[in-house]
């Protein structure tokens, strides 16, 4: 295999490994891994001219800078490249008096989730690697993500997710042909019962921290947001945080760029936390140290006990001079219906928390009005249909005859002819 990366480092000891000499977690502390690469080298190939007359428009646009061989197991779904809106006319960064807002639109990746770049590499490592078969636990997007993005390598999926992930996320799975086990428990039980799986039947694990690949699939979004940018860096990125494996990578996707000279700056990352599930946040302000919670909000995707990133989700908020803010449901509904209406983005909670990270540091003067400011929307709303009639009501129920509509259209001040 063509090797393309150095190896990995340990983020909680440093220790450094070559690259068969560890397959998950650091074996010395059991810390997550980071990939390292010889940016010397890369640097003579991945250049901005190079990327301009690139036409790959996905996340294998950047192969050069990926752990993978590429010669197999990369899926040909047209998996990121997604939009970068500026917020619109009249739209939520006028009215919050932000004149360079932008959002990217990740539920716009083949299973409608940010996941998709995760799950990629995931697979295209385990080719690599010569699996067959892949197992993940998931909140749902995940594990959705890499039912999707294997079916057309042929790779078999067994995924973990508890019972009550939101149904549309389950339909997925089974949809796309996984097996399917859901878990009667938390997200943070079905993780465990997986890593179990996988060492008694040495299956290949794609699990959030514990697989060190992921987090580079997900640093391809800020790669994009560079380009998409023409290589201006924003001041701020706005990441939903639940492991942490999203924010880790960003911010990952920002370093590597500045490695590579691509980029003389790096952002600051405003990392958004749901409810009680906010150990990140704590540690952030705390300590460092990551300590379980409850992990309740309404954002199933980011609801997690335990976060299994959370230390490269703490190191990437202070190395960056960001920010954790904490969001309750109702301020998520908000943000959902707001981003909907004002924007015309459906967002799933988990990403409508992005949102109302937004409106709130925009409330406590977080931001300054010529700041550039992009907001990840990680998940598409359709993924979770229960929450957002949450945030929206019922519609009109009428019989159907104009008598009844012409009562609605009066109730309503609509009643005038237009044209
Ligand atoms: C839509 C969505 N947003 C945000 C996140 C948070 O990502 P992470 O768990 O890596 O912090 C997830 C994770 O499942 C997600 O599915
Ligand atoms: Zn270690």
């Amino acid at each position: 295999m063509d090797q393309k990366y150095l190896g990995f480092q340990c983020i909680h000891c440093s220790q450094e490994f070559e690259p068969a000499r560890v397959r998950y977690v650091c074996s010395s502390c059991g810390g997550n891994l980071q990939i390292t690469y010889d940016y010397k080298k890369i640097r003579r190939v991945l250049t901005k001219q190079a990327l301009a007359k690139n036409p790959i428009t996905s996340i294998w646009r950047y192969l050069d800078i990926l752990p993978v061989s590429g010669s197999s197991g990369l899926s040909p779904l047209q998996i990121g490249w997604t939009p970068l809106y500026p917020s619109v006319q009249g739209g939520l960064g006028d009215k919050l008096g932000l004149k360079r807002l932008f959002f990217k639109d990740d539920g716009r990746n083949p299973s409608a989730s940010f996941k998709d770049r995760a799950g990629a590499i995931a697979v295209a490592r385990a080719f690599d690697v010569g699996e067959n078969l892949i197992t993940g636990a998931s909140t749902g997007n995940a594990a959705s993500s890499l039912a999707c993005v294997s079916v057309p390598l042929g790779m078999k999926t067994i995924i973990f997710v508890p019972q009550t992930a939101p149904q549309a996320k389950i339909a997925q799975l089974l949809v796309f042909g996984a097996t399917v086990v859901a878990v009667k428990g938390t997200y943070d039980q079905a993780f465990d019962l997986c890593l179990e799986a996988t060492q008694a039947y040495g299956w290949y694990n794609r699990n959030t921290g514990y697989n060190p690949f992921t987090r580079e699939g997900k640093k391809t979004c800020s790669f994009e947001i560079a380009e998409q940018l023409d290589w201006a860096v924003p001041d701020f990125v706005i990441v939903p945080v639940g492991d942490g494996n999203i924010i880790s990578g960003v911010w990952k996707g920002f370093k590597d760029l500045h490695a590579l000279g691509l980029i003389d700056r790096l952002p600051k990352l405003l990392g958004v936390q749901g409810g009680e599930s906010d150990s990140v946040k704590r540690a952030f302000e705390g300590n460092g140290k990551i300590e379980a919670v409850s992990g309740a909000t309404i954002a199933d995707s980011i609801s997690v006990s335990i976060p299994r990133d959370g230390e490269a989700a703490v190191q990437a908020l202070r190395e960056s001079g960001g920010l954790a803010i904490g969001v309750s449901d109702a301020e998520i509904l908000t943000g959902m219906r707001r981003l909907a209406r004002e924007e015309g983005v459906f967002a799933e909670p988990a990403a409508a928390a992005a949102v109302a990270g937004l409106l709130q540091a925009q409330a406590r003067g977080v931001f300054r009005t010529e700041d550039k400011i992009v907001t990840l929307i990680t998940g598409n709303g359709l993924k979770d249909v229960a929450s957002a009639m949450k945030a929206v009501g019922q519609p009109f129920s009428i019989s159907p005859t104009m008598d009844d509509l012409r009562q609605l259209m009066l109730r309503l001040g609509l009643d005038s002819a237009t044209k």
